[in-house]
């Protein structure tokens, strides 16, 4: 009987292993060029034709990941990008990095895994390792991937091989990237634990084997909701030290002098990117399955999607100040994306800000050097192209509300003839404007 095992830990050792990566965005496409970079042929696969396209080009559509990056990898020729998936058969892994959005209801949509999983099951050979990367809720793996390639007649952990490992990216940080962040795996089988312990050990610096993919999509979604939980307290603070009149800024500078026992979360406008926003409302879900809820996370939720609604009241609260309503005001928003310096603006509060100042009757623009036009999204149309990051367009508004604090905006000169700011993120602090008796606009936080 063929050792299926024994084949593809050679063909790993060896670096003669195919690794296919299926969705090549924020963490599929940095996935496929680390593989390539550790010496494997690589096939990335997805379903905007757009993106392999581009690839092949040399071009990169993420903006921190470097088109020189995407190029040199391409020119060696290890690597190849299509959007046919009848070339999954050529694979020895396949790593599946598809979204893992909410619907409507907030309710898991797992329509990208579903069909992804038909898409390989359709073509599963002997000596496949099929990875999901895609966060979601502990049970995923086995109860969505494993029936549909058990159809095929092979067996798990003889005839193929399945495990889930989490991706932990984090866009734009300087020093942790795909590489060098410990990867969690956790094996359908002790063989399938094996041989995805092997892929990801050829490739990345550290790999944390346990004992199960449940621990593994657990893991995940327990350091999301450990960041939502922490958010939102410091959120929920915010509001409370306000009105008592106590910074919560210089309050958390205080606290995390602290050197043990203490980790500094901030306030913001609210939350934002693909992950932190979504991903702990599929253990919610999945925790009502077992007639169990999930409190805290349903209260930081609460918490962190007020903000927005929160930002907006500010923002009328400081124009009344100065004799004006939100209906009529120049109001501009500085900063689409939903963290500083990337160019990610999935989810970002500041689209809700936008509508809510909009509806509200003011007249809104935004600047955002990462973005210069607002892309059409499932939620969100704008149709709207950022101004230009100088001093003369920030001094034409009522109000600046600052969502984001991209370095383009850390410049005080900017500033110099703008009379009213909101800021969500104490960037006008860090440059030494809005205290008290300082020159400058009047500044209110949020
Ligand atoms: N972005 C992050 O920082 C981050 C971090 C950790 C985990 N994750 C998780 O990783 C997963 C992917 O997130 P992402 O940020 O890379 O999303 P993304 O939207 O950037 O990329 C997903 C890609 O998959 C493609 N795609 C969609 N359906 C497909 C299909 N059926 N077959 C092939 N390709 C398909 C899309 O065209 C897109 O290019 C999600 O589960 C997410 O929660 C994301």
């Amino acid at each position: 009987m063929t050792d299926y095992r024994a084949g593809l830990l050679g063909k790993i050792a060896d670096r003669s292993a195919r690794v296919g990566v299926i969705g090549l965005g924020y963490v599929g496409l940095p996935l496929a060029l680390v593989f390539e970079e550790s010496g494997f042929a690589v096939t990335g696969f997805d379903v905007d034709p757009a993106k392999p396209e581009a690839l092949h080009r040399g071009e990169s559509y993420i903006r921190h990941i470097g088109r020189e990056r995407v190029a040199r990898a391409f020119a060696r020729g290890r690597i190849e990008a299509t959007f046919d998936f009848d070339r999954l058969s050529g694979c020895d892994a396949v790593l599946v990095c598809v979204p893992t959005p909410l619907g409507r209801h907030r309710e898991p949509d797992l329509s990208y895994i579903r069909t992804t999983g038909d898409e390989i099951a359709r073509r599963l050979r002997s000596g496949q390792l099929v990875v999901l990367e895609s966060t979601t809720y502990p049970g995923t793996t086995r109860e969505e991937l494993l029936p549909r390639f058990l159809a095929s007649g092979l067996e798990c952990g003889r005839g193929f091989f399945l495990a889930f490992s989490p991706e932990r990216e984090d866009p734009g940080n300087k020093s942790f990237h795909t590489q060098n962040i410990p990867k969690v795996v956790g094996g359908m089988d002790p063989a399938s634990l094996e041989v995805a312990v092997a892929l990801y050990g050829a490739a990345m610096a550290r790999v944390v084997p346990v004992s199960s993919p449940e621990v593994a999509e657990a893991a995940k979604i327990l350091e999301n909701v450990f960041r939502a939980v922490n958010i939102a307290l410091a959120n929920e603070l915010k509001l409370v030290l306000d009105r008592m009149g106590i910074d919560v800024w210089e309050v958390i500078d205080a606290a995390k002098t602290k050197p043990f026992g203490f980790m500094p979360f901030y306030p913001g406008p609210g939350l934002g990117g693909h992950c932190i926003p979504l991903d702990p409302f599929y253990l919610t879900w999945k925790a009502a399955e077992h007639g169990v809820w999930a409190r805290f996370i349903e209260l930081a939720g609460e918490i962190n999607t007020s903000m927005p609604r929160h930002v907006v009241e500010r923002t009328a609260y400081a124009l009344n100040r100065h004799g004006k309503s939100l209906r009529g005001s120049k109001v501009l928003v500085l900063g689409l994306s939903y963290k500083a310096d990337i160019d990610d603006d999935r989810e970002s509060p500041s689209f809700e800000i936008i509508e809510r100042l909009r509806s509200a009757g003011a007249e809104v623009a935004y600047c955002d050097p990462y973005i210069p036009a607002a892309r059409p999204g499932r939620e969100h149309d704008l149709r709207l192209a950022s101004v230009p990051c100088t001093g003369e367009e920030f001094a034409r508004h009522d109000v600046l509300v600052v969502s984001t604090a991209h370095s383009d905006f850390k410049i005080a000169n900017l500033y110099a003839d703008v009379k009213l700011v909101v800021d969500t993120r104490n960037l006008m602090a860090s440059l030494g404007l809005g205290g008290p008796g300082a020159a400058g606009p009047e500044v209110l936080r949020a």
